[in-house]
């Protein structure tokens, strides 16, 4: 990417989006003042901490630092490299990019997508000749079709215990990196005679695989996984999430389930906005993901025990995320999704997506279960926990029906029940100011420290600076700050300008001095600067140095035993303290 006709390009394409619109596609943002505010998609965030600029064209969030241009923002929000967020750019802004070169970036795992390729071409290959009879048979009287197999890429190992092996050592592969891969142990395939489900990345990559067992007798268990590697890690995925994506986004909203072949039934009828945790409490990343889809999250879960405790977890753990539409489907008798449609039909299911409940509602009453209403005790234990259930509604009018039901129910009056939310609700908003004091006391970098990253910060947006530096020599006490300053000095002489919004691109290979460029960006606290305080910034910089030298000059005096060489350093330091005054 030091191409000069690339990086011209590149701006051209940035500089014709506006960042506001773009990432307004993703996400509300409301206008305060001069910025743009809305929820950070990039963690897990419940008031709107992420600010966009209009005029710098860069984002910002004030709570985790995730910071950039819009090339930036659509790379962490899709996972996609650079180039593949330019094309999508370049197509919404009619420039095109021809053949550019950029820096292709996942390099070093190129060749992990590539391995998973070949094996997942083996699989299905399998799975049409001879060997694969059984496996087709078990899958028909599952009623999963050809074209289902299709569709989910659906494939079989063999019983010979190392066919992948083979395949895969004639074409070079080493032992070791199969077996990192999860596709090999010791020296044999790790799948043995399993009904093979690739599993993808966010994007549709295949980055692992799931077996599962098809002899009707096999003791075996039920699914094998290979292992996480660095491009794939379980509480980070969900299942289908590429092709729910667009689907979600249509129908305004995404169902869970616990596990794929629950996804793969509902999505052969039709419900295509679905993903599955495959077997695992919901984990924040997840949850992001998921957030990202759709305000309106349905679970559907299985109809037994663990379904039910899986349902109220990861349903608290969404609250808690900030989601205020949540809906249930309470499947019963033991049924999962699969089963539930199969039993039934795609109508009766879909009329279940329809009819889903109230996650509170749902919450509220399985409070009831296991609880003695004849213990007055017990009693008010539960109407403690429906208030405080309560205080998470957002919705005024369902607070109040969800109270005057409670109130008819244990003969109560109305006012107790809502003073006793009143009191909660206030302990809890006390409680938040707590968290949020602790959070927010963290460590204050030293008076050095913050005059280096403001300095860096005036270089991005006033020239004045970059000059001052170059005139002075100014030198940082950071490596980093070293580096970072160097860069911008460089790309001022080479381009002539300085925009933050470009000066991301430019960065774009560089991953730590884009880390420290967001460290900076958090100083972002003046719009104008004065070139007083621009000197005044640099003679700190530099009384902080002479410091440094003088205590370097000190240690080293003491080492010495000849009075000479003692007063010759004594008298370098005496130099140093005059200078610096
Ligand atoms: N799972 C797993 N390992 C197991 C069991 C389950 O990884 N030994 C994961 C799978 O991703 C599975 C999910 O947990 O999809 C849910 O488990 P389960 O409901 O048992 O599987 P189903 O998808 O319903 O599969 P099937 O209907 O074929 O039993
Ligand atoms: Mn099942």
């Amino acid at each position: 990417m030091n191409d000069t006709n690339n990086i011209d390009i590149i701006n051209q394409i940035r500089s014709k989006v506006d960042i506001v619109d773009i990432i307004s596609e993703y996400l509300p943002l409301t206008q305060r003042g001069k910025n743009f505010f809305g929820i950070c998609p990039f963690h897990d965030d419940t008031n709107p901490s992420m600010s966009v600029s209009r005029e710098k064209q860069i984002y910002k969030c004030f709570s985790c630092g995730a910071s950039g241009n819009v090339f930036n923002f659509i790379m962490d929000y899709e996972h996609i490299s650079f180039k593949e967020a330019l094309v999508l750019l370049s197509q919404k802004t009619g420039i095109d990019i021809g053949n550019i070169q950029v820096k292709k970036e996942n390099n070093k795992y190129e060749e992990f997508y590539n391995i998973y390729n070949i094996a997942l071409k083996y699989f299905q290959n399998n799975i049409n000749t001879i060997q694969g009879k059984q496996a087709k048979e078990y899958l028909e009287q599952r009623k999963i079709d050809e074209t289902i197999i299709k569709d989910f890429s659906i494939g079989l190992s063999l019983s010979t215990r190392d066919g992948l092996l083979k395949l895969l050592t004639r074409k070079k592969y080493n032992n070791k990196l199969l077996n990192d891969l999860g596709l090999t142990v010791n020296n044999y395939d790790n799948f043995i005679d399993r009904i093979i489900f690739p599993l993808w990345d966010t994007n549709g990559k295949v980055v692992g695989f799931s077996g599962r067992i098809y002899h009707q007798n096999s003791k075996q268990n039920k699914y094998v996984n290979t292992k996480e590697t660095p491009i794939f890690k379980k509480g980070q995925t969900l299942y289908n999430y590429h092709r729910a994506k667009e689907f979600a986004r249509r129908e305004k909203s995404i169902i869970i389930m616990e596990g794929f072949m629950d996804v793969i039934r509902a999505y052969s009828i039709g419900v295509k906005n679905v993903v599955a945790l495959m077997g695992t409490a919901m984990t924040k990343e997840q949850v992001n993901l998921v957030k990202r889809l759709s305000s309106h999250i349905i679970l559907c879960f299985d109809g037994d025990d663990a379904g039910r405790k899986a349902t109220l977890t990861n349903g608290d753990m969404l609250v808690k995320a900030g989601i205020d539409n949540i809906k249930v489907i309470a499947l019963e008798n033991n049924d999962d999704p699969d089963t539930y449609i199969l039993n039934n039909s795609s109508e009766n299911f879909k009329a279940l997506i329809e009819n889903a409940i109230n996650y509170s509602d749902y919450k509220i009453n399985s409070l009831k279960k296991g609880i003695n209403f004849n213990s007055d005790i017990e009693k008010s234990e539960y109407i403690n926990k429906v208030i405080k259930e309560v205080s998470t509604i957002k919705d005024e009018i369902r607070v109040e029906i969800v109270l005057k039901n409670l109130a008819k129910e244990f003969n109560l009056s109305y006012n107790t029940l809502e003073k006793r939310l009143l009191e909660m609700t206030q302990e809890e908003e006390k409680r938040q100011v707590v968290i949020y004091e602790t959070k927010s006391s963290k460590k204050k970098n030293n008076k050095y420290e913050k005059a280096t990253y403001e300095y860096l910060y005036y270089m991005l947006i006033n020239e004045q600076a970059i000059i001052y530096y170059d005139q002075q020599n100014i030198f940082f006490p950071i490596e980093k700050a070293r580096y970072l300053a160097s860069e911008i000095s460089y790309y001022y002489k080479k381009y002539g300008i300085i925009t933050i919004a470009d000066f991301y691109t430019y960065l774009q290979d560089k991953k730590d001095l884009m880390e420290l460029l967001k460290i900076v960006l958090t100083y972002d606290v003046k719009e104008k600067v004065e070139k007083e305080e621009i000197e005044a910034l640099a003679k700190v910089i530099r009384e902080y140095n002479v410091s440094q030298e003088i205590q370097r000059l000190k240690e080293k005096m003491k080492d010495k035993i000849d009075p000479l060489e003692k007063a010759k350093l004594a008298d370098e330091i005496r130099m140093l303290k005059i200078g610096s005054v």
